[in-house]
């Protein structure tokens, strides 16, 4: 059911139960992050193997510091720079989280989502939320109450609706070793917004150079439909020009039916490509045609965070 219902929402999670919310990044499924049924609850409706740590999900610095050893300088620089926002720190965690919630590894990714309804939500609970984004495994990620119901209604209780997303794409994730910052997620808050904060990072966003982060597994955020990046030409020997739909940066492509084609941003505003994306993705997926074709954007600002989100949904 969607519903703006938020002492539904509330109630429902206090039973531990499992609840889709709104984050401005993407729809996250949520449930109790200390009580370990209500978690095992969302691996289960995902269908997500218990490998893939979940992100911790509150509403103040004050909470985090219950959940975690200790707050990095940096990392708390960062805290207080964006967060409410999408960005998800990995800090060392306390006993309280339990192991299912991280996967067994020793930092818990924890984040303050901004968005109203939840934030309400999180301050009213007196335990944090686990969520991952609220997709089946492995598929396109949520930015709608409507994603969410097409895929998991049936599979849960509630779907609290906050209207769109409007990052679009889910947050950065970010941690610590050695001193060093590193990015293991590109997403909402750009490279060069952390870098202006802490300096230069070392970004390392793939699963096989990164086994701290089992879960960023490199086919990801996929349509069911063939999805290619690159040049048209190359499609245009096997598939007729109607089968080929088309998800391009800010203009039209020649050759190729304009009723299969979406454009992300006509005025190249990355911001509203990062927002149109994975909805677009969605709709691409249903349409009659056979293959999806994907442009790359300049490797500029989230830029970045979207091509790491085509390249992974691109066919091996
Ligand atoms: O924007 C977001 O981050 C959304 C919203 C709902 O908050 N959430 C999200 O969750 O994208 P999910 O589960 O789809 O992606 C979280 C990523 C996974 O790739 C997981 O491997 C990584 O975060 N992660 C979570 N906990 C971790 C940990 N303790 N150490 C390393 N990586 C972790
Ligand atoms: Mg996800």
């Amino acid at each position: 059911m969607i519903s703006k219902d938020l002492q539904l929402a509330e109630k429902l999670l206090r039973e531990g139960n499992v609840v889709a919310i709104p984050t401005e990044t993407v729809y996250g499924l949520a449930a109790n992050a200390l009580d370990i049924k209500a978690v095992a609850k969302i691996f289960e409706v995902k269908n997500r193997p218990t490998f893939d740590p979940l992100i911790v999900h509150t509403d103040s610095i004050e909470k985090v510091s219950q959940f975690v050893e200790y707050i990095p300088e940096k990392a708390l620089l960062l805290a207080q720079t964006f967060w409410a926002g999408s960005l998800t720190l990995l800090l060392p965690k306390r006993n309280i989280i339990p192991d299912l919630v991280t996967s067994g590894l020793s930092r818990v990714a924890i984040r303050i989502p901004k968005h109203t309804l939840t934030l309400h939500l999180l301050e009213q609970l007196d335990f944090p939320l686990a969520a991952p984004s609220a997709n089946p495994f492995g598929y396109i990620s949520p930015t709608t109450a409507k994603h969410v119901e097409a895929q998991l209604g049936d599979k849960i209780p509630l779907i609290l609706d906050g209207g769109a997303c409007e990052v679009g794409i889910e947050s950065t994730i970010v941690g610590f070793e050695e001193g060093k910052t590193i990015i293991y997620r590109l997403g909402g808050i750009s490279v060069d917004a952390i870098e202006k904060i802490v300096g230069s990072v070392e970004i390392r966003p793939h699963s096989s150079s990164n086994p701290n982060a089992p879960g960023m597994l490199e086919s990801h955020y996929a349509p069911r439909k063939p999805f290619f990046l690159g040049n048209k030409n190359i499609l245009l020997e096997k598939y007729l020009p109607e089968e080929i739909g088309v998800l391009s940066f800010f203009e039209f492509q020649e050759e190729l039916p304009l009723e299969n084609q979406k454009v992300l941003s006509p005025n190249k505003d990355f911001l509203e490509a990062a927002q149109n994306l994975f909805s677009f993705m969605r709709e691409l997926d249903q349409m009659p045609i056979k293959v999806i074709l994907a442009e790359e954007l300049p490797e500029e600002s989230l830029g970045k965070a979207i091509n790491d989100r085509l390249r992974r949904a691109a066919t091996k």
